[in-house]
């Protein structure tokens, strides 16, 4: 690890998807917070965050507060408007009012299930900015994209364009996630993470400037399990993953959360 990559702070994030009502949210995030305080998680190491539906975050956030929990809020999605006659949709003024740190944006489950280009993906990644919010902007190549043009291709231009609007000192959490690893079983190499996660740190070093580059935390997303965590945590670029599936049990979550120990092996 260079000096830079020891200086950001990993993030593990769990994304929910549209999984758990706010029953179940609730139950989860104890049964988490009790597990990692079991283990004496130092949350100043490892960041934890979860992504749940809309309709779970005032339980989550009002849990979080009551027992003040050092585990992060996040929403999956914005909308890239302000306020008004948007039927459906959730502004980012609302998701901090709930105590919000962060916000995905430019899902690839967005983008290709609700036709989202990327300059909606800017917009989100601007209204999120302008709340106080970090945009988790994700990127990511389909199986076609990997043979037509390559890895880093896609979400090289996926990334300038979600961060064209944006402010150039603005705070961005890259997720890198390839369509084809997502909820497919098959993750990507540790190597391969890590050669788009760097051109993607190069990208923004070009864009940017080198603060934002050191700074900015890159995470793997796409089948990373309690199995798999380590081999991508040991790669210099990537700052932490964003996971799906695996943070739907506390137990599994919990593991991929202390991914230290298995990286040094302790
Ligand atoms: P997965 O999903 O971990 O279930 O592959 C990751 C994601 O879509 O963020």
């Amino acid at each position: 690890m260079n000096a830079s990559a020891a200086q950001r702070t990993p993030i593990i994030a769990g994304n929910w998807k549209m999984n758990l009502d706010h029953l179940q949210a609730i139950a989860l995030v104890q049964k988490l917070s009790w597990g990692l305080k079991d283990v004496r998680h130092d949350y100043g190491q490892v960041e934890v965050a979860v992504f749940p539906p809309f309709t779970d975050l005032r339980s989550v956030q009002t849990l979080l507060a009551a027992d003040k929990l050092s585990i992060v809020l996040g929403a999956q999605d914005v909308s890239p408007h302000e306020a008004g006659a948007y039927t459906g949709d959730v502004s980012a003024q609302m998701l901090a009012k709930l105590e919000a740190k962060y916000v995905i944006v430019g899902h690839s489950e967005r983008r290709h299930g609700h036709g989202e280009s990327d300059e909606t993906v800017g917009l989100k990644a601007l209204a999120a900015h302008r709340a106080g919010l970090v945009p988790m902007i994700c990127v990511g190549e389909t199986a076609e994209d990997l043979d037509e043009h390559g890895a880093a291709a896609i979400p090289l231009a996926q990334l300038a364009a979600a961060i064209a609007p944006l402010p150039a000192d603005a705070e961005i959490v890259v997720a890198y996630e390839p369509v084809w690893a997502i909820g497919s079983g098959q993750a990507a190499t540790p190597e391969q993470a890590q050669d788009v996660a760097r051109t993607l740190r190069d990208s923004l070093r070009d864009l940017r400037g080198d603060s934002v580059a050191d700074a900015t935390r890159i995470l793997y997303g796409g089948s990373v399990s309690s199995q798999n965590i380590a081999g991508f945590m040991r790669q210099a670029d990537v700052d932490g993953a964003l996971v799906g599936g695996a943070s739907l049990k506390s137990d599994e979550f919990s593991r991929i959360i202390q991914f230290p120990k298995h990286v040094t092996g302790s």
